[in-house]
């Protein structure tokens, strides 16, 4: 369990004062020339040894990904890099309350980590939705740029810009080079990785996209040292996050807490418990709509962490933990998910183009018990050959959650087919060789 001293974001919890001086009386941009005074080697050196690794939801370690960038640039070619705030998983809401209460850990952030990339600029690409969350955002950079942190000549002596760019709300944007190409003024698609940002990115130049808590926990993790953060959490799952409790808890929030905290803590603790009490908890999206479901049993205890999570076959994602109770119909839940995975396609990349459409019109006839029972099976089939078939992660999204729904709720399924057929009189056909 996380001490009050070792929470970073202190402001999402109700003191609410977003100007510089209240970022200034909590720490922030405390000592951030002196920072810069220690080198680019030492950031990365120190990222890499906090065992940061990316919140965004891939869980790429930062520090590793940081020093992918070039050390000089001979061709002339500048650096960049690039804050993916486009943050749209359903369930996702961390980077919300970040750009909205605690701004300039992500302004101080990006000085730091632009720094110890030798990027020039950085681009914050921030959801179509989020407005006030943007005029946060541009009201901190201001008040950096006015008290001369960032900019050119600027006191903490490394000269850089800060830029904000405002999505249209597009989901796949948030894919990083769907998002370059958006910021490039091009239809938002993915292109095809490698190579990767750090060769190919913005404007063809070295970039490093970052999400947005990843960068806002850098000034800290980096005055406080490395050995402070990888002490908290357990190997290969260090730090704090940022939780979000979504859906059947009694009292949803976003909340700082260690990695590795289990499911019932955290519930406990900041969710007020489970809605009806905890026998009444049918199973969990542990990280954000594209994370399958795990089964209330096999969750309670479950450290939340990559690890923990990958264990019982789902993933950490962003830590949006969406609660469902035994009020929930789940199999319409994920047939709802299957829609947005289908309207959010690119359409790119025939499988999933076609696959997502195709795994949302069975997932219909799921809900109503239309199907019959080998469908499960060709659905299962379907999800396989849209798995890592297409260019970007948005394939695997929408087969995930119907994986773990047939996975953990094959009865249910199956029950309303054949409650289906009594009602209607249908016989499950005969398949002739
Ligand atoms: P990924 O695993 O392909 O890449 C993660 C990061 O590591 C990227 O920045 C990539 O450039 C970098 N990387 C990976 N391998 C590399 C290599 N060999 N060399 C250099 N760099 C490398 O995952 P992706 O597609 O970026 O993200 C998928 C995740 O995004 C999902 O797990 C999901 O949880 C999350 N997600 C989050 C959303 C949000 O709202 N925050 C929305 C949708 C998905
Ligand atoms: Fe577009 Fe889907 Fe292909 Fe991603 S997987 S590039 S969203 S069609």
């Amino acid at each position: 369990m996380l001490e009050d001293k070792d929470r970073i974001f202190t402001n999402i919890y109700g003191r609410f004062d977003q100007s510089l001086a209240g970022a200034m009386s909590r720490g922030h941009w405390d000592g951030t020339a002196g920072i810069i005074e220690k080198g680019r080697e030492w950031i990365i050196n120190e990222m890499k040894a906090s065992g940061l690794r990316g919140r965004g939801g891939a869980g790429f370690p930062t520090g590793l990904k940081w020093s992918f960038m070039p050390k000089s640039n001979p061709d002339g070619r500048p650096s960049y890099l690039v804050i993916n705030a486009d943050e749209s998983e359903p369930g996702t809401c961390k980077d919300r309350d970040i750009l909205r209460h605690d701004p300039h850990t992500l302004v101080e952030g990006c000085l730091l980590a632009g720094f110890a990339m030798g990027a020039v600029a950085a681009y914050i690409y921030v959801r179509g939705e989020f407005i006030r969350e943007r005029e946060a955002l541009q009201r901190a950079i201001d008040e950096a740029y006015d008290a001369k942190l960032i900019g050119k000549n600027n006191k903490n002596g490394y000269d850089f810009e800060i830029y904000v760019h405002h999505g249209a709300g597009a989901y796949i944007c948030g894919e990083e080079t769907a998002l370059l190409e958006s910021l490039e003024g091009k239809k938002g698609q993915p292109r095809l990785k490698p190579p990767f940002p750090a060769n190919v990115g913005l404007y063809g130049c070295p970039t490093t996209v970052n999400n947005v808590e990843s960068i806002a926990v850098a000034p800290t993790i980096l005055r406080r040292g490395a050995a402070w953060f990888s002490g908290i959490g357990r190997p290969n799952n260090v730090g704090t996050k940022l939780f979000m409790l979504v859906g059947h808890v009694n009292t949803p929030c976003t909340v700082e807490e260690a990695m590795g905290i289990s499911f019932r803590e955290l519930v406990e603790k900041h969710g007020g418990g489970i809605r009806g009490g905890w026998d009444n908890l049918l199973a969990v999206i542990p990280g954000g709509a594209s994370c399958p479901l795990v089964k209330a049993e096999d969750i309670i205890d479950c450290p939340m962490d990559f690890d923990g999570l990958r264990e019982r076959k789902s993933s950490f994602g962003t830590a949006a933990v969406i609660v469902m109770d035994k009020s929930t119909d789940i199999v319409k839940a994920i047939a709802r998910l299957s829609y947005f995975f289908k309207h959010e396609s690119c359409g790119q990349c025939t499988p999933c183009r076609e696959g997502t459409g195709w795994m949302w019109r069975v997932m219909e006839r799921l809900v109503r018990g239309e199907a019959h029972k080998r469908e499960i099976d060709m659905l299962l089939d379907v999800t396989k050959q849209v798995e890592g078939h297409t260019i970007c992660a948005l394939g695997d999204a929408a087969a995930w959650p119907i994986q773990g729904l047939i996975r953990n709720f094959r009865p249910e399924i199956e029950r309303r087919i054949d409650e289906f057929s009594r009602n209607s009189h249908r016989a499950e056909p005969v398949l002739v060789a």
